[in-house]
């Protein structure tokens, strides 16, 4: 099939690859030039997806990245893929999920399948989507993308891959596109229900994050190690899930994607308490962080050296979007103290270069890369460590 994604971002590119190696012809619409140039030269910036696979794809013509809109007419199949950020207030943005579907009207004049894969709240490929798109009869489906960047053990060929479409004929045709590249396809009864199961996947992890989170302060307060008991809990062999504690929560999906949710949820006048109170419990995580830190090293940090390690918001990633590493660096700067940070996989960040973890009085692991220095670290002052990696020092 002559395929087109709309975004060539993490979601976009990764499915660019896997439709590209199932023998499709891919064209990735980006409206990002430097982007477009970066991936036709063969270059990825995605882990898992290694240069020689997009230089191979890219030799044997099956994918091409592209910002001229008129690349999206002829094809077959057209995905979107592009962010679903919050605006300022917190609430739903959906302006590039508009004007994805706005090129598509402008410019797609052959009947298309359309299926959106950016995470949304139930009933965006309906109303946002769909009813947007003028002049021609296209098939839509919802298929929101659960990629995992960096799982090596769950990808995009043996993840489930949930399926709802407005019409039998757009579930048919996404499920023959879909099925050449993915092992095992969901038909659910509508796209809202795939929109709703996306974004109820995250809101779990959102509030059993929050709740291990609050947890951890209820442990410390009461004198014992809440990773322990949260060790010991998960010996059950039924009835129980473990979560880890940590800094916050980062990422494009888990700090975004529950407020999609509540923002419907509010629109039916159902309230959506839990997801409220777990974006407060994470969101203050920070602030406990650099309590516990400041309390460590004996009640002031004024003065003192403190490097951050790990800024992206998940080990072995380059990824900062969200990250919590700002607000503890933030928030340690507020207390006086001379903050650097140290991510080799990140480089530079917010206008910063990566420093080295020697020389810092106190060190506070945010984020465990694969190939930090543990000895640097121990080496500093004072260690606080964020993602229960580090043994004999403070943390959560
Ligand atoms: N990153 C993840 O782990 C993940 C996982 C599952 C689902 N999602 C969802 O997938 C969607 C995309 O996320 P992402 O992480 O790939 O975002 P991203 O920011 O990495 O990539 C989006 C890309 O779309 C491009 N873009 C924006 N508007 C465009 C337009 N009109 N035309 C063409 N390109 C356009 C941007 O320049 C960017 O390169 C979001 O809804 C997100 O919630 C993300």
């Amino acid at each position: 099939m002559r395929v087109a994604i709309i975004g060539q971002g993490y979601v976009g590119l990764t499915i660019a690859v896997g439709a590209a190696d199932a023998g499709h012809s891919v064209v990735g619409f980006e409206v990002n030039d430097g982007l477009v140039a970066q991936l036709n030269s063969g270059k990825s910036y995605i882990e898992g997806i290694g240069d020689s696979d997009l230089a191979g794809f890219i030799a044997a013509g099956s994918y091409v990245a592209s910002s001229d809109p008129s690349v999206l007419d002829g094809c077959e199949v057209i995905v979107i893929a592009v962010p679903t950020p919050l605006d300022a207030d917190r609430h739903p943005d959906l302006s590039y999920v508009h004007a994805a579907s706005d090129l598509i009207s402008q410019h797609v004049k052959s009947p298309t399948l359309v299926v959106n894969e950016s995470t949304s709240y139930p009933g965006t490929l309906r109303k946002e989507i769909a009813a947007r798109i003028t002049g021609v009869e296209h098939l839509y489906a919802s298929s929101p993308e659960r990629v995992d960047p960096g799982n090596i053990q769950w990808g995009t060929k043996n993840t489930p891959r949930l399926i709802g479409g407005l019409t039998p004929a757009a579930v048919a045709r996404a499920v023959q596109f879909y099925g050449s590249f993915c092992d095992n396809i969901i038909e659910v009864s509508s796209p809202e229900v795939a929109e709703a199961a996306k974004i109820f996947e995250n809101t779990f992890r959102q509030v059993n994050i929050a709740l291990v989170n609050e947890f951890a302060q209820i442990a410390d307060a009461l004198g014992i190690s809440g990773r322990e008991v949260l060790d010991a809990a998960a010996t059950k062999p039924y009835g129980f899930m473990p979560f880890n504690p940590g800094p916050g929560v980062g990422g494009h999906c888990i700090p975004v994607d529950p407020s999609y949710l509540a923002h419907v949820a509010n629109e039916v006048g159902v309230p959506a308490t839990f997801i409220k109170h777990a974006n407060e419990v994470n969101l203050a995580m920070p602030a406990y962080v650099v309590k516990r830190v400041v309390a460590g090293s004996g009640g002031s940090i004024r003065g003192q050296k403190v490097v951050v390690v790990g800024v992206s918001y998940k080990s072995n990633i380059a990824d900062t979007r969200e990250t919590p590493a700002a607000a503890v660096i933030d928030l340690l700067r507020e207390q006086g103290a001379t903050v650097t940070w140290h991510d080799d996989l990140v480089g530079t960040w917010r206008g910063e270069s990566s420093s080295l973890i020697a020389g810092a009085d106190i060190a506070v692991v945010v984020t465990k890369h694969d190939g930090v220095s543990v000895d640097a670290i121990k080496a500093c002052g004072y260690v606080f460590d964020c993602t229960g990696h580090l043994d004999g020092v403070d943390g959560i």
